[in-house]
């Protein structure tokens, strides 16, 4: 599958079956993320792979928009020191990831943790240090691609030259 079509075809999934993820994938897509581009190359990201059900359960349980967390075989906690223009890096680096998850046949789907009542718990879940900031929680696994959710048409997002005539 090449770039084009992974950034196509990529959906948030939200169900996902028992099967796991080899841990060559699972590095994988942490070794896409390191690479991608951040603000003066400042790199603020971390990345923690949990696999423990218990752990991913406890996860589930703290995020409130997040429970298939507890089925997906594997999650990636996106973790930044609080430096640059981390919020952008984070975001940059967490499309990586599921793009790159997306060309292994794999599903992801974000669950927002950043400014969360729940992220300091979250972060504690998985060790982090209490100065870096939980960003956000990617289960990774297999499962269903759903359909297309609705998206603005290209004729309406795209401007040329101006945005308004
Ligand atoms: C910043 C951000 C926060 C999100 N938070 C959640 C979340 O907490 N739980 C969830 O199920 N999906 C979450 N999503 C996924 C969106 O709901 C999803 O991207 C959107 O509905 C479009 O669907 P698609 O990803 O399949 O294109 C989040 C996505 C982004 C980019």
């Amino acid at each position: 599958m090449d770039a084009i079509e992974a950034l196509k075809s990529r959906r948030s999934v939200r169900a996902y079956t028992a099967k796991p993820v080899a841990r060559e994938i699972l590095e994988e897509l942490v070794d896409c993320a390191r690479l991608a581009p951040s603000g003066m190359n400042v790199q603020p990201c971390d990345f923690v792979v949990i696999t423990d059900a218990e752990t991913r359960e406890r996860i589930a349980e703290i995020c409130e928009y997040g429970p298939f967390i507890a089925e997906a075989p594997a999650c990636i906690m996106l973790v930044c020191r609080e430096e640059g223009l981390f919020l952008e890096d984070a975001a940059c680096a967490a499309l990586s990831v599921m793009v790159a998850a997306r060309a292994h046949e794999l599903g992801t789907c974000w669950v927002h943790a950043f400014g969360k009542d729940c992220e300091h718990e979250l972060g504690a879940t998985a060790g982090v240090p209490k100065d870096h900031r939980v960003v956000c929680v990617l289960a990774v696994g297999y499962g269903d691609f759903p359909p297309p959710p609705p998206k603005r048409e290209l004729s309406e997002v795209l401007h040329w030259d101006r945005f308004v005539e």
